[in-house]
């Protein structure tokens, strides 16, 4: 994903020097050339950051922490993707007040992405807008005024396309199941996803009126929708997005 992000930022030459670090260097030596970046070799080289994008896991942040925290002079912006870490979190374990938490998602690969921040009091107003505006070149971005908030959607944008693509899945599976060659299938149902979803983005119409346009009174789409809303596809939706939510909330308390 820091890759991805990096890529994005430099596709659309945003005004910064990329300066990569990753523990296997074949990684950072083949982004620092994708994105006209110099590559750190280790940690310890690094000096005059003003920014620093944290992409590894949650998982990997406490050790990373342990190694940044002595480099750090203490007024960088500190730009988290991490889910599940909170900024009272970060700014303990590297030492630092000017944190921006981010939730990305994977169509930023291909400049459609949903780039969710929550700042924290302390990043000044030119700053806040310096890094809305350089990621609002190449993604949707949405600024949140609780953290909360950041973690609730995470559910929905950051974890947002697996549930899709699961969906997208599933249909395709049991089309298949129902005679339909595989790569018909598939690409079916990738057509009507594609379509569907360039319906929502383009149209200026609600997703209800949408619907509506598709499932005329006594036709066969309002069974297929009958089926959905009284086997509570709503409240399972609810259900998925919230033990995700709880997850992280989980995790939070774990690392
Ligand atoms: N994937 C998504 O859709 C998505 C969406 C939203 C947010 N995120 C967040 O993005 C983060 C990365 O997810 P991912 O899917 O991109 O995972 P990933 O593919 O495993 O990438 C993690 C990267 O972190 C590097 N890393 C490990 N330890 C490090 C350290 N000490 N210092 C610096 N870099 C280190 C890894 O390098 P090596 O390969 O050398 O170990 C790897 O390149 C996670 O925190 C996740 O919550 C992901």
């Amino acid at each position: 994903m820091g890759r991805t992000l990096a890529m994005g930022l430099a596709r659309v030459h945003a005004p910064f020097n990329f300066f990569i670090y990753n523990p296997t260097q074949e990684k950072a030596r083949a982004l620092a050339h994708d994105v006209q970046g110099s590559v750190v070799p280790l940690l310890n080289q690094l000096a005059n950051i003003d920014i620093v994008l944290i992409a590894c896991r949650p998982q990997q942040f406490s050790q990373l922490a342990l190694e940044l925290k002595p480099l750090l002079k203490g007024d960088e912006l500190i730009v988290s993707i991490m889910a599940a870490i909170p900024v009272h979190t970060l700014a303990d374990k590297l030492g630092v007040s000017k944190i921006v938490r981010m939730m990305p998602n994977t169509p930023n690969k291909i400049g459609l992405g949903v780039n969710l921040f929550f700042f924290s009091p302390t990043v000044s107003l030119p700053e806040r807008t310096s890094i809305l505006n350089s990621f609002a070149l190449f993604s949707s971005v949405f600024n949140l005024e609780k953290e909360d908030f950041l973690d609730i959607c995470t559910a929905f944008t950051g974890s947002g396309p697996a549930l899709i693509f699961e969906w997208a899945r599933l249909m395709g599976e049991i089309l298949v199941q129902r005679g339909i060659a595989a790569h018909d299938a598939h690409k079916m149902v990738n057509q009507t996803f594609l379509g569907a979803a360039t319906l929502l983005a383009g149209q200026g119409k609600s997703p209800l009126e949408l619907r509506e346009e598709v499932a005329s009174k006594g036709g066969v789409t309002v069974e297929a929708l009958k089926v959905f809303a009284d086997s509570g596809m709503g409240q399972i939706i609810d259900k998925a997005t919230q033990q995700a939510y709880l997850r992280g909330k989980e995790l939070e308390k774990l690392l």
